[in-house]
């Protein structure tokens, strides 16, 4: 588990590529995973890829990788509201980068609140499928 990053996603965002384009852009979750994938692939980290719709899921799956390198996180709508994700992030050893594809503070009012951001590390917004990749380097930097 040590060597182990975990890329978690939330809800709605198994629909990337057909979902809102013009905010999420065109590629689909396979493709970004295949993409961080070979971004990883000289470095000596197994890189594992969840997705969930269900806040139940999305706790269970943090606490199973409560002791990794760390995660980086997309809850989708549950950044905004879900006090449960906040503190399953709180209760594990790893840490957690939050991302986000979009600027989620140039958007709607309710996106302007996000009640994980204080138990993250960092936050990660608006570069599209580059958060991923800027969230997989701060954990690697971490780690150093
Ligand atoms: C999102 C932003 C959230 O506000 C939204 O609910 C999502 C995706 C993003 O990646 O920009 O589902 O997390």
């Amino acid at each position: 588990m040590e060597n182990t990053i975990l890329v978690l996603n939330g809800p709605n965002l198994n629909l990337l590529g057909e979902r809102e384009p013009g905010v999420y852009g065109s590629e689909t979750l396979a493709q970004l995973e295949q993409k961080l994938t070979e971004l990883l692939n000289e470095k000596d980290v197994t890189l594992t890829f969840r997705q969930s719709n269900s806040e139940g899921v999305l706790i269970d799956t943090l606490h199973e990788f409560r002791h990794c390198q760390g995660i980086v996180l997309n809850a989708g709508a549950y950044t905004h509201y879900s006090i449960a994700i906040r503190d399953a992030i709180q209760a594990i050893q790893s840490p957690v980068v939050e991302v986000h594809m979009s600027n989620v503070h140039a958007r709607e009012a309710f996106r302007h609140t996000s009640v994980i951001a204080p138990v993250c590390v960092g936050q990660i917004a608006g570069f599209g499928m580059a958060s991923y990749e800027l969230g997989l380097q701060a954990i690697l930097n971490l780690s150093k």
